[in-house]
């Protein structure tokens, strides 16, 4: 697979084409940023880390029944990905209070919900991402009200699955955020990364942060925790 020109750089990320118009090469960079790029920094190794903990949750979520734009790890930082146009909306599920859900709503972070909850942001950098609800994405037509329906289905079933997984290592799954994105032939697929920067992850003993809170805090430890989340994979 040749890698092309650069046709993407965000905040975490590179994107290349390739010579298949339907795929294109992720390059997971150390930089960090946090409150729409104010606060900005580096974790190193944390591209190394983000890169290795995606692809294996998104394959592991594959063979559970839910489309991701997996293809294959190329390197340490390097995965082939399926090419798709980002659903502008993040997808954020909550298990416990935590973040601005607790912030917005004067609820005590560590407070766990009856069920989870789901919730939609406009993913637009310019706006400051604003939270929005179904009809709000519909009249702004980021998504048909069946492809809601379907993001919606399918973010529940990561948090059983990753839940579950996580569980299993010790790790409270407190919340975590996800992208969708539709391929050339218009299917809703699981894509962007899922790693310590788009989710909330406590020690189950300790309660100790293992994830970007640490650095979004200046809490230190930033680089252990990364490290320490990752061996906890299997
Ligand atoms: P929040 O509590 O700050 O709204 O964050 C909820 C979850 O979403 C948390 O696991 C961190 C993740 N997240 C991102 O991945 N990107 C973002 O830009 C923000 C604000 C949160």
């Amino acid at each position: 697979m040749e890698k092309r020109e650069q046709i993407y750089e965000g905040k975490a990320k590179k994107v290349f084409l390739t010579d298949d118009p339907d795929l294109v090469i992720v390059d997971y960079k150390d930089d960090a940023t946090a409150f729409n790029g104010l606060k900005k920094g580096t974790i190193t190794g944390k591209g190394v880390i983000n890169n290795k903990m995606s692809n294996l949750l998104m394959q592991k979520l594959e063979k559970a029944g839910i489309p991701t734009h997996f293809v294959e790890e190329l390197s340490d930082r390097e995965t082939l990905v399926k090419k798709v146009s980002i659903v502008p909306l993040e997808v954020i599920i909550r298990n416990i209070a935590a973040g601005s859900f607790s912030k917005n709503y004067g609820v005590k972070e560590g407070t766990p919900f009856e069920q989870p909850t789901i919730e939609f942001s406009y993913k637009n950098d310019d706006l400051g991402d604003p939270l929005i609800n179904d009809y709000h994405a519909l009249a702004l037509k980021l998504a048909t009200k069946d492809e809601i329906e379907l993001i919606k289905k399918y973010a529940f079933a990561v948090n059983d699955y990753m839940k579950a997984y996580w569980k299993e290592r010790g790790v409270i799954l407190v919340d975590f955020k996800l992208e969708f994105g539709k391929t050339s032939d218009g299917t809703i697929v699981l894509a962007d990364e899922i790693s310590p920067d788009t989710c909330r992850f406590w020690d189950a003993k300790t309660m100790e942060k293992l994830d970007k809170d640490r650095f979004r805090r200046d809490m230190g430890g930033v680089e252990d925790a990364y490290n320490e989340i990752m061996g906890r994979l299997s």
